[in-house]
């Protein structure tokens, strides 16, 4: 094979009490990868399409190099590659961006080396890029971004990764406005003990947000959909944070919170009519305090990384 081509699809994380644990892929956007075997060694990113020029060619600073980087060491594979980046999922937005990126680039690449690597060898080289971005390599975006549907982190280190059940109707509503959120600052700001009865709260409702999916119990589902670890710390990052929540549980949202460390707000609601109304809700509200935003609302997508060539 002389070039290989994968696209991966944009993540909500953490989807509200689920900090660094629970995730879900979208249909749309994707970042696309191709990789093509080189004259030079290592890794070489030859073009990035879509950034708005906000990503850098170093492989060593980008999470697709770093990810293909990450894989070719272990392949110990001499020949070096061109990587070719294509986003469609807005950078620094809070929908997986550098996540997408990283899954794309290895399974793009596993490809191109003809090699079948498992679901942790995968999520390990991915979150190498995570890493380097966020200062942690956690797995909430890279997991469902690879594998689909709606999915779980119970541990980094061994990785143990799994998917939850959920209702094939359930439709989300990603509003992103103009301001940018650097996920390595929005890490730091947060809280780095929890008092007991916090973490009780929190736990409480991850329970009762993952039986909900499961079971398809939309009165369970909006009455779990609190957290409180991260999303009372970073909804300063998000102008109109306040209004644009109730403005989506007022137009009907079974709940509504910050997707991954922002600026994009999600909201899951149990129709697309009722998403649609939402999400004019949600934008409406940002209006109201000077923010345009771009809307996508989306089932949750049953496919992770999908290979092109
Ligand atoms: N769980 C991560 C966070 C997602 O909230 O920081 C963003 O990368």
């Amino acid at each position: 094979m002389r070039k290989a081509m994968a696209a991966a699809p944009a993540t909500v994380a953490n989807v509200s009490c689920g900090f660094d644990v629970l995730g879900f892929a979208l249909e749309h956007p994707v970042d696309e990868v191709e990789v093509r075997w080189s004259t030079k060694k290592g890794v070489t990113i030859v073009a990035i399409e879509g950034d708005g020029g906000k990503l850098p060619l170093d492989p060593t600073r980008n999470t697709a190099g770093i990810a293909a980087q990450a894989m070719l060491r272990v392949a110990r594979v001499a020949q070096g590659i061109d990587l070719y980046l294509k986003k469609g999922v807005p950078v620094s937005g809070g929908m997986g961006s550098s996540a997408a990126s990283a899954v794309a680039s290895v399974v793009a690449l596993q490809m191109l080396l003809g090699t079948e690597y498992t679901t942790s060898e995968l999520l390990t080289f991915a979150a190498q890029g995570e890493a380097v971005t966020s200062g942690t390599p956690h797995l909430d975006n890279v997991t469902p971004s690879l594998l689909g549907g709606f999915t779980a982190v119970r541990s980094t280190e061994p990785v143990d990764v799994f998917n939850i059940p959920y209702p094939h109707e359930l439709m989300c509503t990603v509003v992103h406005p103009q301001v940018t959120v650097d996920t390595r600052r929005a890490r730091e700001m947060l809280p780095k003990t929890l008092p007991l009865s916090t973490a009780v709260s929190q736990w409480g409702n991850v329970a009762g947000l993952v039986t909900a999916l499961s079971t398809g119990d939309y009165d369970l589902l909006q009455r779990s959909f609190h957290d409180a670890v991260a999303e009372p710390t970073r909804k300063a990052l998000i102008p109109g944070f306040d209004q644009v929540k109730e403005a989506a549980l007022t137009a009907g949202a079974l709940g509504c919170s910050i997707s991954g460390s922002g600026p994009s707000m999600f909201a899951l609601s149990s129709t697309k009519e009722i998403a649609e109304r939402v999400g004019t809700a949600m934008q409406a509200a940002f209006l109201q305090v000077e923010q345009n935003s771009t809307i996508y609302i989306t089932p949750i997508s049953p496919h992770g990384c999908q290979r092109i060539s």
